[in-house]
């Protein structure tokens, strides 16, 4: 039998995103109800993944599954980390601010994290993910596709940037794409 599996984002585009990566898990997702807001209070990915998790599933009885994601610039001592969404109105201010907090800092080392954890209905962590993606801050954007900070995070060994790559590329080595690969065989385990 298919099991629910409540998404606990307001964002359908990060549902259809979860639906790529469980598509083969056996799980059928579905968003969770609108009015339902969790604000983000922890200080980690992972406090802020298992905060959003666990109250949509106490609050609807399913079982769900909640992301969290950012960046971190190692000069900036993980900034802007949590605060990634929040860093500005758009995401053109959000990269405005980032490279002139940066400024013509020589380390551009940075990295995407991501954490997905899976609550019970009953709000119990029973499972969590990390998935890390390296990379390093260009100072001007480069590429069309993708969203967020994508133009400007650089990955080497491709010699290309979030944005500049295809959607089936970015997944095979987001943090996200990481993190869920990881989690995909205990998911399917817990049927
Ligand atoms: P949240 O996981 O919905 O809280 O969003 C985290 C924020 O981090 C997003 O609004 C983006 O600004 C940024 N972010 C997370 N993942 C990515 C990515 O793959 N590319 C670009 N920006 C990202």
């Amino acid at each position: 039998m298919t099991k629910i599996l409540m998404v606990a984002t307001g964002n359908p585009g990060k549902l259809q995103e979860m639906q790529a990566y469980l598509a083969d898990s056996g799980w059928e997702l579905i968003l969770k109800p609108e009015e339902l807001e969790i604000e983000e209070t922890g200080d980690t990915f992972a406090a802020n993944a298992c905060l959003k998790a666990s109250q949509v599933a106490q609050a609807t009885g399913n079982w769900t599954i909640a992301d969290d994601s950012g960046l971190q610039v190692d000069a900036l001592h993980g900034a802007p980390g949590v605060y990634s969404a929040r860093y500005g109105k758009t995401d053109s201010d959000r990269i405005a601010r980032l490279l002139h907090e940066l400024g013509d800092e020589i380390n551009r080392q940075a990295q995407f994290v991501c954490v997905v954890a899976i609550a019970t209905p009953n709000g119990a962590i029973v499972l969590q993910s990390e998935g890390i993606c390296r990379g390093e801050i260009l100072s001007a954007s480069r590429g069309d596709g993708g969203f967020g900070y994508d133009p400007i995070f650089y990955v080497p060994e491709k010699q290309l940037t979030f944005a500049e790559m295809t959607p089936e590329l970015k997944r095979s080595l987001s943090h996200r794409g990481k993190a869920f690969t990881a989690l995909l065989p205990q998911l399917e385990a817990l049927k």
